[in-house]
């Protein structure tokens, strides 16, 4: 019971890794509060589910007077939001500058702000705990010829939106010095998802030993984030990723 009766929001609750964090928070003792902009889907009366949008000031405002009217008090934040445009995901080539100054609006804008409006929350309250996710693209280069064979890319977008949250998250680390808020990174590798068998061919070539991993294998890196073992951990990025990215 690593996280007993810490009031932890996961923005994204309702995504592919947010669920996961969802429930290992759970299953530690923790409290999760799933905040995503999509509607629940399967409702499950343990976790609570409020309507964020990352972009909005007054929505995440909403949010955190919606947790704290009824908890007393947010141990942390967690977000994993992806919000992405319509277009986005194309070829380097053919990305429109409107498509990507909007994409990182809407995903390093967003997390800029969360995070901004948790840490005036935080900072009232005299303490907390913030994760922000990354990804090993904020951290290297694509290998672009993993791609082959595929409709897929790594978007540019990408790339210069979660290398600078990495940066965020050491800026706000930093500024935040003395108030007792830390402000970690995660940045995983790819997680299996449906993806092409040959795209998930030629990345396991540059894993160390499993390969691709499961959105399970990103859990204990959170849990161990969020906890107080972690206490003095603050301003790092920790890359779960099988050795891909090495
Ligand atoms: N899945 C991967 O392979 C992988 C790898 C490395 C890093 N990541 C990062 O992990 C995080 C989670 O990824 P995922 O695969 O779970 O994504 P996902 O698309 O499955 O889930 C993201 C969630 O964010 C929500 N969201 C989108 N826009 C939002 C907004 N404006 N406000 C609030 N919520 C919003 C979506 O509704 C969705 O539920 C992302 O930051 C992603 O970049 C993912």
């Amino acid at each position: 019971m690593l996280l007993k009766d810490k009031i932890i929001v996961v923005i994204g609750g309702e995504g592919l890794l947010g669920k996961a964090i969802v429930n290992g928070i759970l299953h530690e003792g923790g409290v999760p509060i799933s905040a995503d902009i999509k509607p629940i889907k399967d409702s499950n009366n343990d976790i609570d589910y409020i309507m964020v949008d990352i972009t909005s000031k007054k929505s995440i405002n909403d949010c955190i007077e919606i947790v704290y009217k009824k908890y007393g008090k947010i141990d942390a934040l967690v977000n994993t939001a992806y919000p992405r445009n319509k277009n986005y995901g194309r070829n380097f080539l053919e990305v429109e500058f409107e498509d990507f100054c909007e994409n990182l609006n809407i995903h390093l804008g967003g997390y800029f702000l969360t995070s901004q409006q948790f840490i005036k929350f935080f900072l009232k309250q005299g303490f907390g705990n913030i994760i922000n996710f990354s990804s090993i693209y904020g951290v290297i280069a694509p290998s672009f010829e993993i791609y082959a064979e595929t409709t897929m890319t790594m978007p540019v977008e990408y790339a210069a939106i979660k290398s600078a949250i990495i940066h965020l998250t050491r800026y706000m680390a930093k500024f935040l010095k003395g108030k007792n808020i830390r402000v970690n990174c995660i940045s995983p590798g790819g997680i299996m998802d449906k993806q092409p068998i040959n795209f998930i061919k030629n990345y396991n070539s540059l894993c160390l030993n499993k390969g691709m991993l499961d959105k399970d294998d990103i859990i204990g890196t959170v849990i161990f984030l969020l906890g107080d073992i972690s206490k003095y951990i603050n301003g790092q990025n920790i890359i779960v990723d099988d050795g891909y990215s090495l």
